[in-house]
Protein backbone atom coordinates (compact mmCIF):
# COMPACT_ATOMS: atom_id res chain seq x y z
CA UNK A 1 0.00 0.00 0.00
CA UNK A 2 0.99 3.89 -0.81
CA UNK A 3 1.49 5.56 2.65
CA UNK A 4 0.60 9.48 2.60
CA UNK A 5 2.77 11.10 5.03
CA UNK A 6 1.93 14.38 4.23
CA UNK A 7 -1.32 13.87 5.99
CA UNK A 8 -1.91 15.62 9.30
CA UNK A 9 -2.90 13.85 12.06
CA UNK A 10 -4.44 15.97 14.76
CA UNK A 11 -2.42 14.62 18.10
CA UNK A 12 -2.75 17.25 20.18
CA UNK A 13 -6.15 15.70 21.84
CA UNK A 14 -4.37 12.88 22.65
CA UNK A 15 -2.33 11.79 25.45
CA UNK A 16 0.90 12.84 23.28
CA UNK A 17 3.78 14.19 25.38
CA UNK A 18 5.15 16.34 22.39
CA UNK A 19 1.70 18.00 21.39
CA UNK A 20 0.71 18.80 25.38
CA UNK A 21 4.25 19.68 26.70
CA UNK A 22 3.80 23.34 25.27
CA UNK A 23 0.41 23.77 27.02
CA UNK A 24 1.90 22.04 30.52
CA UNK A 25 5.19 23.97 30.42
CA UNK A 26 4.70 26.85 28.45
CA UNK A 27 0.84 27.49 28.95
CA UNK A 28 1.02 28.28 25.20
CA UNK A 29 -0.97 26.53 22.11
CA UNK A 30 0.72 27.59 19.18
CA UNK A 31 4.17 26.62 19.97
CA UNK A 32 5.02 24.13 16.75
CA UNK A 33 6.82 20.81 18.47
CA UNK A 34 9.58 19.14 16.94
CA UNK A 35 11.02 17.86 19.80
CA UNK A 36 11.05 14.44 21.56
CA UNK A 37 11.71 11.46 19.20
CA UNK A 38 8.10 10.33 17.98
CA UNK A 39 7.00 11.16 14.42
CA UNK A 40 3.68 12.33 13.40
CA UNK A 41 2.82 9.52 11.28
CA UNK A 42 0.70 6.59 11.48
CA UNK A 43 2.04 2.94 12.29
CA UNK A 44 2.40 0.53 9.43
CA UNK A 45 -1.34 -0.95 7.96
CA UNK A 46 -0.21 -4.70 9.40
CA UNK A 47 0.55 -3.05 13.06
CA UNK A 48 -2.88 -1.18 13.45
CA UNK A 49 -4.35 -4.06 12.25
CA UNK A 50 -2.78 -6.69 14.28
CA UNK A 51 -3.65 -4.11 17.47
CA UNK A 52 -7.21 -3.97 16.46
CA UNK A 53 -7.24 -8.14 16.54
CA UNK A 54 -5.97 -8.08 19.38
CA UNK A 55 -8.25 -5.56 21.31
CA UNK A 56 -11.19 -7.40 19.94
CA UNK A 57 -10.07 -9.96 22.03
CA UNK A 58 -11.36 -8.11 24.87
CA UNK A 59 -9.11 -9.94 27.51
CA UNK A 60 -5.39 -8.60 28.66
CA UNK A 61 -4.22 -10.54 31.23
CA UNK A 62 -0.60 -10.44 31.66
CA UNK A 63 1.07 -11.53 28.33
CA UNK A 64 4.24 -13.62 27.42
CA UNK A 65 5.97 -13.65 24.56
CA UNK A 66 5.08 -16.42 21.92
CA UNK A 67 7.51 -18.55 19.79
CA UNK A 68 6.32 -16.35 17.30
CA UNK A 69 7.99 -13.05 18.58
CA UNK A 70 10.86 -14.49 19.11
CA UNK A 71 11.39 -15.55 15.75
CA UNK A 72 10.05 -12.38 14.18
CA UNK A 73 13.20 -10.89 15.95
CA UNK A 74 15.58 -13.39 14.60
CA UNK A 75 14.12 -13.16 10.97
CA UNK A 76 14.79 -8.97 11.68
CA UNK A 77 17.77 -9.43 12.18
CA UNK A 78 19.36 -11.55 9.93
CA UNK A 79 17.29 -10.39 7.21
CA UNK A 80 18.54 -6.54 7.66
CA UNK A 81 21.52 -7.54 9.37
CA UNK A 82 22.94 -10.27 8.33
CA UNK A 83 23.31 -11.52 12.17
CA UNK A 84 22.50 -15.10 13.09
CA UNK A 85 21.23 -15.03 16.51
CA UNK A 86 19.75 -17.71 18.97
CA UNK A 87 16.43 -17.39 20.54
CA UNK A 88 17.84 -17.95 24.17
CA UNK A 89 20.06 -14.87 23.51
CA UNK A 90 16.89 -12.43 23.41
CA UNK A 91 15.48 -10.81 26.98
CA UNK A 92 12.60 -8.78 26.40
CA UNK A 93 12.06 -5.35 28.33
CA UNK A 94 9.36 -2.98 28.37
CA UNK A 95 11.76 -0.16 26.69
CA UNK A 96 15.59 0.43 25.82
CA UNK A 97 15.93 2.86 28.22
CA UNK A 98 14.82 0.50 31.08
CA UNK A 99 17.07 -1.87 29.40
CA UNK A 100 19.80 0.58 29.90
CA UNK A 101 19.18 1.07 33.72
CA UNK A 102 19.39 -2.69 34.45
CA UNK A 103 22.78 -2.41 32.10
CA UNK A 104 24.57 -0.42 34.42
CA UNK A 105 23.14 -2.06 37.31
CA UNK A 106 23.95 -5.75 36.17
CA UNK A 107 27.86 -4.58 34.79
CA UNK A 108 29.16 -1.63 36.77
CA UNK A 109 29.55 -1.54 40.62
CA UNK A 110 28.70 1.56 42.60
CA UNK A 111 30.95 4.37 42.20
CA UNK A 112 32.64 2.90 39.10
CA UNK A 113 32.64 5.32 35.76
CA UNK A 114 31.11 4.26 32.85
CA UNK A 115 32.35 5.80 29.21
CA UNK A 116 29.72 7.74 27.09
CA UNK A 117 30.34 9.69 23.70
CA UNK A 118 28.66 12.95 24.07
CA UNK A 119 26.78 14.77 22.85
CA UNK A 120 24.80 12.15 22.68
CA UNK A 121 21.13 10.58 23.94
CA UNK A 122 20.47 12.03 27.30
CA UNK A 123 19.70 9.14 29.19
CA UNK A 124 22.93 7.37 28.66
CA UNK A 125 23.95 9.72 31.65
CA UNK A 126 20.77 9.20 33.73
CA UNK A 127 20.89 5.80 33.81
CA UNK A 128 24.37 6.20 34.80
CA UNK A 129 24.11 8.57 37.44
CA UNK A 130 21.02 7.14 38.66
CA UNK A 131 22.73 4.04 39.58
CA UNK A 132 25.33 6.06 42.02
CA UNK A 133 28.11 5.42 38.87
CA UNK A 134 30.06 8.04 37.74
CA UNK A 135 30.22 9.45 33.70
CA UNK A 136 33.97 9.35 31.93
CA UNK A 137 32.93 11.36 28.88
CA UNK A 138 34.79 10.51 25.80
CA UNK A 139 33.27 13.30 23.64
CA UNK A 140 33.25 13.03 20.02
CA UNK A 141 35.66 15.02 17.93
CA UNK A 142 33.54 17.68 16.06
CA UNK A 143 35.83 19.25 13.06
CA UNK A 144 33.19 21.87 12.15
CA UNK A 145 31.45 19.45 9.40
CA UNK A 146 31.84 15.93 11.13
CA UNK A 147 31.73 13.80 14.10
CA UNK A 148 33.83 11.19 14.59
CA UNK A 149 35.18 8.35 17.82
CA UNK A 150 37.71 9.94 19.57
CA UNK A 151 40.08 7.01 19.90
CA UNK A 152 43.32 8.50 21.09
CA UNK A 153 41.77 9.85 24.10
CA UNK A 154 39.99 6.52 24.89
CA UNK A 155 42.87 4.60 24.74
CA UNK A 156 44.69 7.19 27.20
CA UNK A 157 41.95 7.05 29.62
CA UNK A 158 42.59 3.29 29.93
CA UNK A 159 46.61 3.68 30.05
CA UNK A 160 46.18 6.68 32.24
CA UNK A 161 44.00 5.10 35.07
CA UNK A 162 45.67 1.78 34.97
CA UNK A 163 48.51 2.79 35.84
CA UNK A 164 47.55 6.06 38.21
CA UNK A 165 44.19 4.20 40.22
CA UNK A 166 44.37 0.82 38.90
CA UNK A 167 40.92 0.76 37.61
CA UNK A 168 38.82 1.87 34.66
CA UNK A 169 35.40 2.21 33.34
CA UNK A 170 33.94 -1.56 32.58
CA UNK A 171 31.88 -0.82 30.62
CA UNK A 172 30.35 1.41 27.47
CA UNK A 173 26.98 2.70 26.73
CA UNK A 174 27.60 3.22 22.39
CA UNK A 175 24.53 5.13 20.04
CA UNK A 176 24.98 3.33 17.09
CA UNK A 177 23.63 5.18 14.84
CA UNK A 178 24.43 8.42 17.12
CA UNK A 179 21.77 10.30 18.17
CA UNK A 180 21.88 13.26 18.27
CA UNK A 181 24.69 14.08 16.02
CA UNK A 182 22.92 11.30 13.28
CA UNK A 183 26.32 9.28 12.44
CA UNK A 184 26.13 5.62 11.23
CA UNK A 185 29.47 3.73 12.55
CA UNK A 186 31.22 2.01 9.81
CA UNK A 187 32.53 -1.00 10.66
CA UNK A 188 35.84 0.03 10.46
CA UNK A 189 35.18 2.64 13.59
CA UNK A 190 33.01 -0.49 15.25
CA UNK A 191 36.07 -2.00 14.66
CA UNK A 192 38.27 0.19 16.38
CA UNK A 193 36.41 0.87 19.00
CA UNK A 194 35.72 -2.38 19.76
CA UNK A 195 39.10 -3.72 19.80
CA UNK A 196 40.16 -0.86 22.21
CA UNK A 197 36.99 -1.65 24.64
CA UNK A 198 37.98 -5.54 24.93
CA UNK A 199 42.13 -5.49 24.87
CA UNK A 200 40.97 -3.72 28.47
CA UNK A 201 38.08 -5.90 29.75
CA UNK A 202 35.15 -3.03 28.45
CA UNK A 203 31.79 -4.49 27.86
CA UNK A 204 30.23 -2.66 25.10
CA UNK A 205 26.07 -1.60 25.54
CA UNK A 206 25.14 -1.30 22.17
CA UNK A 207 21.40 0.77 21.63
CA UNK A 208 20.86 0.45 18.27
CA UNK A 209 17.12 1.95 18.44
CA UNK A 210 17.74 3.86 15.00
CA UNK A 211 19.51 1.28 13.02
CA UNK A 212 16.44 1.10 10.63
CA UNK A 213 16.21 4.78 9.66
CA UNK A 214 19.75 5.15 7.53
CA UNK A 215 19.89 7.11 4.72
CA UNK A 216 20.98 6.04 0.77
CA UNK A 217 24.66 6.20 0.85
CA UNK A 218 25.33 4.73 4.55
CA UNK A 219 24.75 1.26 5.94
CA UNK A 220 24.32 0.13 9.74
CA UNK A 221 26.47 -2.40 11.00
CA UNK A 222 25.43 -4.34 14.29
CA UNK A 223 28.46 -3.81 16.84
CA UNK A 224 27.95 -7.32 17.82
CA UNK A 225 27.81 -9.23 14.29
CA UNK A 226 31.49 -8.54 14.07
CA UNK A 227 33.02 -10.74 15.26
CA UNK A 228 32.20 -13.97 18.08
CA UNK A 229 34.68 -12.05 20.69
CA UNK A 230 32.66 -8.79 20.16
CA UNK A 231 29.11 -10.42 20.33
CA UNK A 232 30.37 -12.02 23.78
CA UNK A 233 31.40 -8.98 25.40
CA UNK A 234 27.99 -6.38 24.43
CA UNK A 235 24.35 -6.31 24.83
CA UNK A 236 22.65 -5.40 21.50
CA UNK A 237 19.33 -3.24 21.71
CA UNK A 238 16.55 -2.91 19.03
CA UNK A 239 13.20 -1.95 18.95
CA UNK A 240 10.47 -1.41 16.60
CA UNK A 241 9.63 1.73 18.85
CA UNK A 242 11.46 4.63 16.44
CA UNK A 243 11.13 3.20 13.23
CA UNK A 244 7.68 2.17 13.05
CA UNK A 245 6.20 4.75 15.35
CA UNK A 246 5.18 2.85 18.11
CA UNK A 247 7.40 4.61 21.11
CA UNK A 248 4.21 4.19 23.14
CA UNK A 249 3.63 0.60 23.16
CA UNK A 250 6.66 -0.01 25.60
CA UNK A 251 8.69 -2.72 23.27
CA UNK A 252 12.32 -3.39 23.28
CA UNK A 253 14.73 -6.32 22.87
CA UNK A 254 18.59 -7.09 24.54
CA UNK A 255 19.89 -9.20 22.46
CA UNK A 256 22.71 -11.31 24.89
CA UNK A 257 24.75 -13.94 23.70
CA UNK A 258 26.96 -14.26 26.17
CA UNK A 259 25.13 -16.69 29.35
CA UNK A 260 27.24 -14.72 32.18
CA UNK A 261 26.16 -11.44 30.82
CA UNK A 262 22.92 -12.14 30.37
CA UNK A 263 22.28 -13.97 33.77
CA UNK A 264 23.54 -10.64 35.06
CA UNK A 265 21.08 -8.19 32.71
CA UNK A 266 18.03 -10.60 33.98
CA UNK A 267 18.67 -10.36 37.68
CA UNK A 268 19.66 -6.75 37.24
CA UNK A 269 16.31 -6.36 35.46
CA UNK A 270 14.81 -7.79 38.42
CA UNK A 271 10.45 -8.31 38.38
CA UNK A 272 9.95 -5.77 36.07
CA UNK A 273 7.39 -6.30 33.39
CA UNK A 274 7.96 -7.00 30.38
CA UNK A 275 6.05 -5.10 27.42
CA UNK A 276 2.62 -5.30 27.14
CA UNK A 277 0.11 -7.27 25.15
CA UNK A 278 0.10 -4.23 22.71
CA UNK A 279 3.21 -4.48 22.04
CA UNK A 280 3.91 -7.94 21.24
CA UNK A 281 1.33 -8.12 18.54
CA UNK A 282 2.78 -4.84 17.33
CA UNK A 283 6.20 -5.78 17.32
CA UNK A 284 5.55 -8.88 15.09
CA UNK A 285 3.62 -7.65 13.04
CA UNK A 286 6.22 -5.09 12.27
CA UNK A 287 9.48 -6.76 12.39
CA UNK A 288 7.55 -9.32 9.78
CA UNK A 289 5.36 -6.83 7.27
CA UNK A 290 6.90 -3.42 8.48
CA UNK A 291 9.40 -3.61 5.40
CA UNK A 292 7.05 -2.22 2.66
CA UNK A 293 6.22 0.82 5.27
CA UNK A 294 10.06 1.48 6.35
CA UNK A 295 10.93 1.71 2.51
CA UNK A 296 8.62 4.55 1.93
CA UNK A 297 9.22 6.11 4.93
CA UNK A 298 12.83 6.43 4.19
CA UNK A 299 12.48 8.25 1.04
CA UNK A 300 10.00 10.38 2.50
CA UNK A 301 12.77 11.33 5.65
CA UNK A 302 15.34 11.80 3.10
CA UNK A 303 13.11 13.83 1.48
CA UNK A 304 12.84 15.89 4.23
CA UNK A 305 16.01 16.37 5.39
CA UNK A 306 16.82 17.69 2.22
CA UNK A 307 14.06 20.14 2.18
CA UNK A 308 15.05 21.27 5.21
CA UNK A 309 18.81 21.50 4.38
CA UNK A 310 18.75 23.49 0.85
CA UNK A 311 16.31 25.91 3.30
CA UNK A 312 18.35 26.69 5.74
CA UNK A 313 21.23 26.96 3.17
CA UNK A 314 19.57 29.52 1.04
CA UNK A 315 17.60 31.26 3.53
CA UNK A 316 18.96 31.10 7.28
CA UNK A 317 22.88 30.64 6.29
CA UNK A 318 23.63 31.64 9.77
CA UNK A 319 22.73 27.47 10.79
CA UNK A 320 24.93 24.71 10.19
CA UNK A 321 22.64 21.91 9.56
CA UNK A 322 25.38 18.46 10.23
CA UNK A 323 23.89 16.29 7.59
CA UNK A 324 22.84 13.38 9.28
CA UNK A 325 23.35 9.46 7.92
CA UNK A 326 20.66 7.70 9.87
CA UNK A 327 17.54 8.98 12.07
CA UNK A 328 14.68 11.56 11.95
CA UNK A 329 16.78 13.74 14.28
CA UNK A 330 19.04 16.52 12.53
CA UNK A 331 21.30 18.17 14.57
CA UNK A 332 21.71 21.88 14.11
CA UNK A 333 24.93 24.52 15.00
CA UNK A 334 23.30 27.61 16.21
CA UNK A 335 26.36 29.39 17.81
CA UNK A 336 26.61 31.82 14.92
CA UNK A 337 23.33 33.51 16.19
CA UNK A 338 25.62 34.90 18.96
CA UNK A 339 23.19 33.94 21.81
CA UNK A 340 23.98 31.94 24.84
CA UNK A 341 21.75 28.77 25.37
CA UNK A 342 19.34 30.50 27.41
CA UNK A 343 18.46 33.16 25.59
CA UNK A 344 18.30 30.63 21.98
CA UNK A 345 16.41 28.02 23.93
CA UNK A 346 13.98 31.25 25.02
CA UNK A 347 14.33 32.58 21.32
CA UNK A 348 12.78 29.69 20.02
CA UNK A 349 9.88 28.86 22.34
CA UNK A 350 8.57 32.83 22.79
CA UNK A 351 9.86 34.51 19.29
CA UNK A 352 9.99 31.71 16.70
CA UNK A 353 7.34 29.70 18.28
CA UNK A 354 9.25 26.46 17.87
CA UNK A 355 10.16 23.83 20.21
CA UNK A 356 12.91 21.78 19.13
CA UNK A 357 15.50 20.05 21.91
CA UNK A 358 17.96 22.19 24.02
CA UNK A 359 21.37 20.32 22.01
CA UNK A 360 22.46 20.84 26.09
CA UNK A 361 20.87 18.39 27.41
CA UNK A 362 23.08 15.87 25.58
CA UNK A 363 26.15 17.11 26.90
CA UNK A 364 27.88 20.31 27.55
CA UNK A 365 29.23 20.03 23.72
CA UNK A 366 25.89 20.65 22.80
CA UNK A 367 25.33 24.20 23.86
CA UNK A 368 24.22 26.15 21.23
CA UNK A 369 22.80 22.89 19.16
CA UNK A 370 19.15 22.12 19.04
CA UNK A 371 17.89 18.53 17.49
CA UNK A 372 15.52 19.31 15.62
CA UNK A 373 12.61 16.27 14.69
CA UNK A 374 11.95 16.07 10.93
CA UNK A 375 9.84 12.60 11.21
CA UNK A 376 6.61 14.92 10.43
CA UNK A 377 4.37 15.60 7.42
CA UNK A 378 6.46 18.30 5.34
CA UNK A 379 4.45 20.97 6.11
CA UNK A 380 5.72 21.55 9.50
CA UNK A 381 8.96 21.78 8.41
CA UNK A 382 8.56 24.67 6.19
CA UNK A 383 5.77 26.32 9.05
CA UNK A 384 9.11 25.80 11.55
CA UNK A 385 11.52 27.18 8.93
CA UNK A 386 9.16 30.07 8.12
CA UNK A 387 8.98 30.95 11.64
CA UNK A 388 12.10 30.57 12.17
CA UNK A 389 13.28 33.06 9.30
CA UNK A 390 10.77 35.63 10.60
CA UNK A 391 11.76 35.77 14.06
CA UNK A 392 15.48 35.82 12.95
CA UNK A 393 14.50 38.83 10.70
CA UNK A 394 12.76 40.88 13.54
CA UNK A 395 15.65 40.74 15.53
CA UNK A 396 18.08 41.14 12.91
CA UNK A 397 19.70 37.62 13.11
CA UNK A 398 19.72 36.87 9.87
C1 LIG B 1 19.31 6.35 21.45
C2 LIG B 1 17.97 6.14 22.11
N1 LIG B 1 17.81 5.11 22.95
C3 LIG B 1 16.64 4.88 23.56
C4 LIG B 1 15.54 5.70 23.34
C5 LIG B 1 14.25 5.43 24.04
O1 LIG B 1 13.94 4.09 24.00
P1 LIG B 1 12.64 3.48 24.68
O2 LIG B 1 11.50 4.38 24.34
O3 LIG B 1 12.53 2.12 24.10
O4 LIG B 1 12.92 3.45 26.15
C6 LIG B 1 15.68 6.79 22.48
C7 LIG B 1 14.56 7.73 22.26
O5 LIG B 1 14.71 8.80 21.78
C8 LIG B 1 16.92 7.00 21.83
O6 LIG B 1 17.08 8.00 20.96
Amino acid sequence: MKYDFNKIIERKKTDSIKWNFNKNEFNAEDILPMWVADMDFPCPEPVAEAIKKRAEHTVFGYPIELDSCYEAVIEKVKRDYRWKIEKDWIVFCDGVVGGLYASVKAFAQKGEEVIIQEPVFHHFRSAIEDNNCYVKNNELSFDGENYTMNYEDLKNYFHDSKTLMGNHAKMMILSSPHNPVGRVWSKDELMKLGEICLENNCVIISDEIHCDVVFKRSQHTTFASISEEFANHSVTFIAPGKTFNISGLGEAVAIIPNKDMRDKFIAARGAVGSGNVFGKVALEAAYIDGEEYLLQLKEYLEDNLNYFINHIEKKIPKLKVIRPEGTFLVWVDMRELGLNNHELNEFLVKEAKVKFNDGAIFGRAGEGFQRINIGCPRIYIKEALIRLEMALRNRSLL
